[in-house]
């Protein structure tokens, strides 16, 4: 068996709940000794959780600093806050030599990245932003396919986090949920990172390819408005809302516009009505996937035809090796497994300890400045802005260690 890491938990909403309850508490190798959120009752249930699925309490804490005086044999942290308060958590831990590995969110200005990246080549303490749509199969089984050449060059690429969000944000007073200030004060693509992280990997951006420039469109915002017109008098609780002022656009389109010529479309659409999707797609000169439609296309040269496959062809025909092992062994974890896998390989690259992340701090920093740059050209009427460039020029020359993943790289 590895070795077991302890670990601190700061953050204790929903996300944690799931992390802990479908994947670290089913790990005897990894030892949740300290946890953390301004809420002491939540500090509570997760003690209780942990008594019942592991029989000790780690210690708690509603101020993340005290564990850094405290812990002194902690392994790394994992933080899932709500998103205003990752960065000052991140660079606190890393001053103090802690691995950090951080839930998905964007950045609020540009300023926040360079911070960032000034206190990681201070101090060289990895930080792993928890992407885990990058270990999704169908994110993985096309990334194999465009390394293959199946794709012939990728042209374009679009993603989506389009997910009706209108009760999670209503009922944000009552479930304590950070979204519905964000919803009040912002207007940017304010979530890119699910469909971001497995283009960027596909498109080897800081490795060989960068992002150049971006520009943001944003609709009015009316969905939770009429959300909240027609619950309030089921719902008391949402009534307080019904005058109020929501800031963040029904949706948000971005376009960035890539080194290599590529362009990338998101689309953020979290309060009108429809399904759940990431709207991935991939556009290469010799084959396309398209997740909404759940088709895939491949040129043949056999009289010129494109032959039209079914995604799950394309999943099973290109498994990713980290897939194929996966189900073997068994799929387990949330969000269809993903949330075992971007765990495990942050847990793994913390054991190996030689520094490196499968999501490194580059390229976590430059997905979380879509956030910051989309606001920025919202505000000027959908003007392109200058992408930063976080590694200084060392995009050019950047390799990926081994496939990038980490994951069964021992
Ligand atoms: N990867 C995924 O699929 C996925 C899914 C859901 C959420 N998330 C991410 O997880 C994070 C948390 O989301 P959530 O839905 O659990 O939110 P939540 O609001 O339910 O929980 C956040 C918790 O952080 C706590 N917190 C805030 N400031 C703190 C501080 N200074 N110190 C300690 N605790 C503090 C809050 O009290 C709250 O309990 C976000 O970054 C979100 O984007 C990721």
């Amino acid at each position: 068996m590895s070795k077991t890491l302890k670990i601190a938990l700061i953050g204790l909403g929903a996300r944690a709940v799931g992390l802990l309850k479908f994947v670290i508490y089913n790990q005897k190798d990894i030892e949740v000794v300290a946890v953390c959120d301004t809420y002491a009752d939540r500090i509570d249930s997760i003690k209780a959780l942990a008594k019942k699925k592991r029989r000790v309490e780690p210690r708690g804490y509603l101020d993340y600093k005290e564990i850094i005086e405290k812990e002194k044999d902690l392994d790394a942290v994992i933080i899932a806050t709500s998103w205003e308060v990752h960065t000052d958590i991140a660079i606190a831990f890393m001053n103090a030599k802690i691995p950090v590995g951080v839930e998905v969110g964007g950045a609020y200005d540009i300023n926040e990245c360079y911070r960032l990246i000034e206190c990681y080549e201070k101090t060289k303490t990895p930080y792993m932003m928890l992407e885990n749509c990058c270990y999704g199969n169908l994110e993985l089984a096309t990334l194999r396919m465009v390394r293959e050449g199946i794709f012939g060059e990728v042209v374009h690429c679009k993603g989506g986090y389009k997910h009706d969000l209108r009760d999670e944000i209503a009922f944000g007073k009552t479930n304590r949920h950070y979204r519905l200030a964000e919803y009040q004060k912002r207007n940017a693509e304010i979530y890119p990172t699910h469909e971001i992280g497995p283009i960027s990997k596909i498109l080897n951006i800081t490795f060989g390819n960068k992002f150049d420039s971006i520009s943001s469109c944003s609709s009015k915002a009316l969905g939770l408005k009429e959300y909240i017109a027609t619950r309030k008098d089921k719902f008391p609780e949402i009534k307080y809302l019904e005058n109020a002022t929501f800031t963040q656009g029904d949706i948000v389109n971005t376009v960035i516009k890539c080194h290599n010529g590529e362009t990338i479309l998101l689309e953020l659409d979290t309060t009108l009505p429809r399904h759940y999707s990431r709207g991935f797609e991939v556009r290469g000169t010799r084959a396309a996937v398209f997740e909404d439609l759940g088709k895939s296309y491949f040129d043949t040269n056999e009289k010129m035809r494109v032959k039209t496959r079914s995604l799950k062809y394309a999943q099973r025909k290109y498994a990713h090796d980290i897939w194929k092992w996966y189900k073997k062994v068994g799929v387990r974890g949330g969000h269809g497994g993903m949330d075992y896998l971007v765990l495990n390989a942050f847990f793994e690259a913390v054991r190996k300890g030689d520094g490196h992340m499968p999501i490194d701090i580059y390229e976590s920093v430059t997905w979380m400045a879509v956030t910051a740059l989309s606001d920025l050209s919202i505000k000027s009427g959908g003007k392109p802005q200058e992408f930063p460039d976080f590694t200084n020029g060392k995009w050019k020359d950047r390799k990926q260690q081994g496939s990038g993943f980490y994951f069964l790289e021992k």
